[in-house]
């Protein structure tokens, strides 16, 4: 049985086996002691293993981080924190570990535990941090589908640059090695695996789009990927991305359902992951300590969050509140310039003190698919900014106007060939549509209170680091 089940038994006496593995070990004359944890869930169970039982004397030399499988009897627990313990009968050692174990029971740095990325789910945080993250992928699924939205799988090798940023990986067949021995001015492209540069995809959203001018309502959940030189809490090379897209639906239904998505989010790790999240508190309240970061409840900011309106400001109020406010930011706060993360956390944590969506952002900052404003000047854009993290969702209204958005691409001298199929939609039955991406792994930063993006993602991608 999966302990998780074990802790909801009945203790009857009843013969139950239990694998997993050792959490700590307490000797005494008589008898050990046993913390064990298979991962199933937050709690562990208590092992009791008499001196008579067969295969104590191993048993009892055994290290933290060892495999191990007890067959015993189920009791009701005289310790306080869980209600069953087991006698253990029997005992099965799948693996040892030995003093060099990584994983020692006194608190180990998360830095210390990202070059241990193999161990690290065997921690009591990591357990809780990547039980949040299924039961979000669980709820996004549900959100959607009950909405009667589609999920879609948009393809992860691309020929097109959709957000124009110039951030792609290029995927090759080519030597390079020989290549680089060679003596060549230029890359022949029609040689190579797909006869023409491609890349892996930095979003979704342009296959999205194809099938909402199709199907309505779809959504995305997958990887992407960003060769962004950015060594900070909240990139990533590689990241997931939920890119739902919907037709008929202008920038004010967008908001207002990224903000439906954002709460129900929350609530549904309240749902299912309570014990995680308090596990999670319980963690930030014992890591802040000592330190002279201010401690603050997470759990009683999200609750908060689930049943409030989400604030909705334009870049240009945002400008102006950054602006008034006083602060001294390294960046300057203008009217023209992209927000800085200490912007955006201002905005989120300080003046609105919660989540804030700011729309109509300067065309500049924006990719080119985003519906142009009459002013001429601002985009139908939209980005949801969180305390804490900052943004977790970018989105817009798109342009379905064929000749506006032609004029944009030539304003910022794009190709228009590889996106001819792009075109297209605006060409036959283009009709209102707009959409949105959430990264998953900040959304997982602000719901479990983790204040690195490395540690939420289970084998972080970032400039310099792919292992594992
Ligand atoms: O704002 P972005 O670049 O928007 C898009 O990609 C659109 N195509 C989405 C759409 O409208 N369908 O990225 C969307 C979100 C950001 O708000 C952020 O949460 C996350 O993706 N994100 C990253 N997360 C981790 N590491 C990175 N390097 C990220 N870049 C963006
Ligand atoms: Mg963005």
């Amino acid at each position: 049985m999966r302990i998780v089940e074990i802790l909801k038994e009945e203790p009857k006496e009843q013969i139950v086996k239990a694998a997993g593995w050792i959490r700590s070990v307490r000797n005494s004359k008589a008898f050990s002691f046993v913390v064990l944890n298979d991962g199933s869930c937050q709690g562990t169970l208590q092992v009791v293993m008499n001196a008579d039982m067969p295969g104590y004397e191993e048993a009892s030399t055994l290290l933290v981080g060892s495999c191990v499988e007890f067959t015993g009897k189920l009791v009701a627990s005289q310790g306080k924190g869980q209600s069953v313990e087991m006698q253990a009968e029997s005992v099965h050692i799948y693996g040892k570990t030995d003093e060099n174990y990584p994983l020692q029971k006194k608190a180990t740095s998360l830095e210390f535990l990202r070059e241990q990325a193999h161990l690290r789910p065997r921690t009591n945080l990591f357990g809780a941090v990547f039980r949040v993250r299924h039961q979000l992928a669980m709820a996004t699924h549900q959100f959607f589908s009950d909405r009667g939205f589609y999920y879609l799988n948009s393809p992860i090798l691309t020929a097109v640059d959709a957000e124009g940023a110039g951030e792609m990986f290029n995927v090759t067949t080519f030597d390079l090695e020989k290549m680089a021995k060679g003596k060549f001015d230029s890359v022949d492209y029609s040689r190579d695996y797909f006869g023409k540069p491609t890349s892996l995809c930095v979003t979704g959203q342009l296959e999205g789009e194809c099938f909402a001018m199709g199907m309505g309502s779809v959504y995305t959940f997958g990887p992407t990927f960003r060769a962004e030189n950015s060594n900070t809490p909240r990139h990533l090379s590689e990241f997931w991305m939920i890119e739902p897209e919907v037709a008929f639906m202008d920038l004010e239904g967008n908001a207002e359902l990224a903000a439906d998505y954002v709460k129900y989010l929350i609530k549904y790790a309240f749902e299912h992951a309570e014990d995680e999240l308090n596990a999670l508190q319980k963690y930030h309240q014992f890591a802040a300590k000592g330190t002279n970061e201010k401690y603050v409840n997470h759990l009683e900011v999200l609750r908060k969050v689930m049943d409030s309106e989400f604030k909705k400001i334009t870049y240009t109020e945002a400008i102006d509140i950054l602006s008034q406010s006083g602060k001294n930011f390294e960046f300057k706060p203008e009217w023209g310039i992209e927000l800085q993360t200490e912007h955006e956390r201002y905005l989120a944590e300080e003046h609105f003190n919660g989540p804030v969506t700011v729309t109509d952002y300067p065309k500049d900052c924006k990719a080119f698919y985003m519906k142009q404003n009459e002013d001429g000047k601002t985009v139908r854009a939209m980005d949801v900014l969180v305390p804490g993290v900052g943004e977790i969702i970018g989105g817009s209204q798109r342009e379905e106007d064929y000749d506006k958005l032609v004029a944009r691409m030539d304003e910022m001298g794009m190709e228009k060939e590889p996106l001819w199929w792009y075109l297209e939609l605006r060409k036959f039955g283009s009709a209102p549509h707009s959409g949105f991406g959430l990264g998953f792994e900040r959304a997982i930063r602000y719901i479990t209170g983790m204040k690195n993006i490395r540690d939420v993602i289970p084998f972080p991608r970032t400039p310099k680091n792919c292992d594992f």
